[in-house]
C-alpha cells in the first residue's frame, strides 16, 4: 500500500465523484488493456492482497480505489480463478468506510486466512470462518465502536471475517483494531505501520503475522491462537536494500532444491530504491531460518554493496576544484569547468552517487562536450571501480582506460540518471602506467556521463545491495497464496511502479497485475536463491507456435514479419561474435517503434530496453533499459522466455534466476518482430513464438 498524505486526501475527494463517469469494459478490448493479466474492468488497483486458495479455487482481493483511476478510497477489490489464467471480477469485499464523501477507515493491504480449527470462534451453523488482516488507515482522528481512540493518519491492524467464502466480510468492530500501535519503543511510527501477512505455523501451532514498521525498514513478528490476540514475538531489520519504505511483507518456508532442507524466505517491497537501473519501487528477498518467532538471515544473503574495503580513492570529485586544478586535462566545454553537485538544471534526478559531488557533464544540457584525460598513474591492483551513469553509447560517452595510448578498456552508463559500479579487470596491465579519459563528444539524447568514486581494489565493486525477486520496474508488493501446499507457493505482484503508476495511459482501468509465478529455491552459484516459472495453464491458451531456427544469424537485423500482439517466446542461443543478442517485439511496421529483449554477452546480462517501446512521454524515467545478471548456460547457451500482451513484457532468462517485468504502451499495429545481433554474428538460434489468446473470452 502506499502511504497517504492529506495531499491524496483532497484528491480523493475529486476522485469520488468521478465514480459515475468510468465505465466497466465488457471486452477488455481497450487500447493497451491487458489479454492474459488480470486487470480490473475499471478504476484504480494497487497491492495483490489476501490472496488464497481454496478447493480449486484462487481468489485474489486487492487494493482498489471503487471511485476513480488514481490512489484513493482504498478498498479490497475481489476477483477468483480456477485455473490462475482466466480471472472472474465479484463486488468490491471491502469497502472503504464512509464512501464516497465521509471516508473514516480505509482497507490497506493485508492477508486472507482460512480458520478450518475455528480457532478464532467467528464460525457458524458449520460454516468454517476466513479471516482477513489489514491495516486501517484512519483519515480522521475518532473513537472507534470498540472504544478506542484513534490518532488522524493512524496505521493499525484488523481484522474481518467471511462466512461464504471470502464473498461478503464482516468487520470485527466490536475489538477493532486487533494490534492498534507498534509497541511503545516504537510509538514514533504510528503513522508507519502496515500490511500484515498471516500464516498458520503447524510445529507451534499458532497464527503469525509479519507487519513492517516502514520507514525503520523493520518487520514486526507477532503470533497469535485465535487471530484476535497478537502478541509481539520478535523483529527483524534494517537488511540489504533500505533505498524506501518496506512494505507488504511476508516470511514463507520452501524446500532446498527440493530435498527436505527447508529454509524461511522473507520477501518484501521497497519504494523508492527498487533494483539499480530502475526509479521506484521493487521487491526483495532474503533467505534464512524461522523458529515459530524468530527470522534469522542467511550470512550469504545479506549484502554490504559498493566499493570493496580498502580502495584505494583515486577521484571522487569532491572539493571547491576545477577539473584542470585537481589535475585532470580537459578539453572543449570542460576546459574551466567543476564536477557538479548532483543534479543538474533540467536533468532528470541523478542518483547513486557518492558524497557531495560528481562529474556530470549536462553542464549546458546535453549540448556540452568535452574530454578528461588523468594524470597517469601506475595499476597497481587487479581492478579499478567506478561509478558510472549517463549515455549508453560508447562512441559518444565514455569513460576509457588507455595503457601506452591505446584503449584497453571502455565503459558508459545505460540510458540512466542512476550511477552504478562498473570494473575493469586490469591484472594484463598490472604495473604499467594508465590514463583515464573521459570523453563526452555528443549533443543530444542521453548526450551526458556521469562518473564517480574511481577507485583501485583488488575486488570488483557490487551494485548488489539486495536479492531482487525481479529486476524490472514493474514488479511490486509480491504475495503468495496462503492454502497451497509448502512447494507450490505461488505469488503475484503488482505490475506498475509508484513513480508513475498513476499516469500511465489506460483508460478506464489503471494498473494490472504480473502473471502468477511458481517460486522455488534452488543453490545457484553456491547460494540459495528464488527461481520463478510463469504459473497457470498456458497451453489451453496458447495457439500456432512458429518455429525458427538459424545455424547462425548475421550481424545485424534479421525480420520476423508479423509475430502478433500477445505471445509466449522461446528463445535460445549461443555465443559467436555478436555483444548483444535478442528478439525485438511489439514492434510498429517500420520499427520506429519497438521493445528489446535480448541479452549482453560482455556483461552477462539479460536486458528489456523500452526507451522506444511505444509512449513514454507521461513520465521522464519511464524510457530506459533494464539488466538482470544471468550466467551463461553450462551447455553455453542463453535461454529466455517472453511474455508480451498489449501493455507488458515479462521476460524469464535461465531456469527463471533472472526475471524483468516491464509494462509498455506500444503503437496500434505493434505485431511485428526481429531479432538483433549486435557487433557480430550469435549461433545456434532457436525461436519459438506463439500466441496467446484473450483470458477474457
Ligand atoms: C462522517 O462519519 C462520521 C462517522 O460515521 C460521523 O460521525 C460524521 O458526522 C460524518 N460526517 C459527515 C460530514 O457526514
Ligand atoms: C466456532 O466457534 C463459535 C464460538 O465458540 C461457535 O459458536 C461455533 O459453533 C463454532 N464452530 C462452527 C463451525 O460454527
Ligand atoms: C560506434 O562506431 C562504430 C565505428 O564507427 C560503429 O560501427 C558502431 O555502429 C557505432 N556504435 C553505435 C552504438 O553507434
Ligand atoms: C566526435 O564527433 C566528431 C563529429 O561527429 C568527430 O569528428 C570526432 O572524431 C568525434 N571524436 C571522438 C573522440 O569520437
Ligand atoms: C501518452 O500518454 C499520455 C498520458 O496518458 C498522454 O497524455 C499522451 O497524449 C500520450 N502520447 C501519445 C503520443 O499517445
Amino acid at each position: 500500500m502506499k502511504f497517504s498524505n492529506p495531499a491524496n486526501l483532497f484528491l480523493l475527494a475529486i476522485s469520488a465523484s468521478q465514480v459515475a463517469t468510468a465505465r466497466p469494459s465488457k471486452t477488455y478490448t481497450e487500447m493497451y488493456r491487458p489479454q492474459f493479466h488480470f486487470s480490473p474492468a475499471k478504476n484504480w488497483m494497487n497491492d495483490p492482497n489476501g490472496l488464497v486458495y481454496d478447493d480449486g479455487t484462487y481468489h485474489l482481493y486487492f487494493q482498489y480505489n471503487p471511485g476513480g483511476t488514481t490512489w484513493g478510497a482504498m478498498s479490497w477489490g475481489h476477483a477468483s480463478s480456477r485455473d490462475l489464467t482466466h480471472w472472474t471480477e465479484h463486488p468490491v469485499a471491502l469497502q472503504a468506510r464512509g464512501f464516497p464523501d465521509n471516508i473514516t477507515e480505509m482497507f490497506f493491504s493485508g492477508t486472507v486466512v482460512i480458520d478450518e480449527h475455528n480457532t478464532s470462534g467467528f464460525g457458524r451453523r458449520g460454516k468454517t470462518p476466513w479471516i482477513a488482516m489489514y491495516t486501517s488507515y484512519y483519515p480522521i482522528e475518532q473513537v472507534l465502536p470498540s472504544g478506542k481512540h484513534i490518532r488522524k493518519d493512524q496505521q493499525a491492524q484488523s481484522i474481518a471475517y467471511s462466512l461464504d467464502k471470502g464473498m461478503t466480510w464482516t468487520t470485527y468492530d466490536a475489538e477493532n483494531p486487533v494490534i492498534a500501535e507498534p509497541p511503545a519503543r516504537y510509538q514514533d511510527q504510528v503513522l508507519e505501520f502496515r500490511d500484515p501477512s498471516v500464516f498458520w505455523h503447524d510445529a507451534t501451532h499458532r497464527w503469525i503475522a509479519v507487519v513492517s514498521l516502514a520507514k525503520l525498514h523493520k518487520i514486526l513478528i507477532y503470533t497469535s491462537h485465535d487471530l484476535k490476540h497478537w502478541d509481539l514475538a520478535s523483529e527483524f531489520g534494517p537488511a540489504n536494500a533500505v533505498g524506501g519504505v518496506w512494505e507488504c511483507p511476508s516470511i514463507f518456508p520452501l524446500s532446498l532444491d527440493g530435498s527436505s532442507d527447508v529454509k524461511w524466505v522473507l520477501m518484501l517491497g521497497l519504494n523508492p530504491g527498487g533494483p539499480p537501473g530502475t526509479v521506484g519501487s521493487g521487491t526483495q528477498y532474503i533467505v534464512g531460518n524461522f523458529d515459530g518467532t524468530t527470522f534469522t538471515a542467511d550470512t550469504d544473503s545479506i549484502h554490504d554493496g559498493g566499493a570493496p574495503e580498502g580502495s584505494v580513492i583515486f577521484e571522487d570529485f569532491e572539493g571547491e576544484k576545477t577539473f584542470a586544478e585537481r589535475g585532470w586535462t580537459a578539453t572543449g566545454d570542460l576546459t574551466n569547468a567543476s564536477p557538479a553537485k548532483g543534479t543538474l538544471a533540467g536533468q532528470n534526478p541523478v542518483t547513486g552517487f557518492l558524497g557531495e559531488q560528481l562529474l556530470n557533464t549536462f553542464l549546458n544540457g546535453d549540448a556540452t562536450t568535452g574530454t578528461l584525460s588523468s594524470t597517469p598513474f601506475e595499476i597497481s591492483h587487479k581492478y579499478i571501480n567506478f561509478l558510472v551513469g549517463g549515455g549508453s553509447n560508447t562512441n559518444e560517452t565514455a569513460i576509457r582506460l588507455k595503457v601506452d595510448g591505446r584503449t584497453v578498456h571502455t565503459s558508459a552508463g545505460s540510458n540512466s540518471e542512476g550511477l552504478t559500479w562498473q570494473s575493469w579487470d586490469v591484472t594484463a596491465v598490472e604495473g604499467k602506467e594508465g590514463v583515464i579519459e573521459i570523453s563526452d563528444n555528443a549533443t543530444g539524447g542521453w548526450g551526458h556521463i556521469n562518473v564517480d568514486q574511481i577507485s583501485f581494489s583488488n575486488m570488483r565493486a557490487t551494485n548488489n545491495v539486495a536479492n531482487w525477486l525481479d529486476w524490472g520496474p514493474d514488479f511490486y508488493a509480491a504475495l503468495g497464496f496462503n492454502g497451497l501446499p509448502r512447494d507450490q507457493r505461488t505469488v503475484i505482484a503488482w505490475m506498475n511502479n509508484w513513480q508513475y503508476g498513476g499516469v500511465i495511459p489506460t483508460d478506464p482501468w489503471r494498473s494490472a497485475m504480473t502473471i502468477p509465478r511458481h517460486l522455488a529455491l534452488k543453490t545457484i552459484d553456491g547460494k540459495a536463491a528464488l527461481v520463478q516459472e510463469p504459473a497457470g495453464k498456458w497451453k489451453a491458451l496458447t495457439r500456432g507456435g512458429r518455429v525458427f531456427t538459424f545455424r547462425r544469424v548475421d550481424g545485424g537485423i534479421r525480420e520476423l514479419g508479423r509475430l502478433g500482439k500477445t505471445l509466449q517466446i522461446e528463445l535460445t542461443f549461443a555465443r559467436d561474435k555478436s555483444s548483444t543478442f535478442g528478439i525485438a517485439v511489439a514492434a510498429n511496421r517500420d520499427y520506429t517503434s519497438e521493445t528489446r529483449v535480448g541479452y549482453d554477452f560482455s556483461t552477462q546480462e539479460v536486458f528489456i530496453d523500452r526507451t522506444r517501446s511505444g509512449n513514454v512521454s507521461f513520465d521522464n524515467t519511464f524510457a530506459s533499459v533494464y539488466r538482470a545478471p544471468l550466467s551463461v548456460g553450462a551447455d553455453g547457451t542463453v535461454s529466455l522466455r517472453v511474455f508480451v500482451d498489449w501493455s507488458s513484457v515479462e521476460v524469464f532468462g535461465g531456469e527463471g534466476e533472472a526475471t524483468i517485468t516491464s509494462q509498455i504502451f506500444p503503437e496500434k499495429d505493434a505485431v511485428y518482430g526481429r531479432l538483433f545481433s549486435t557487433g557480430g554474428s550469435t549461433n545456434d538460434v532457436k525461436l519459438r513464438v506463439k500466441e496467446v489468446d484473450s483470458a477474457w473470452r
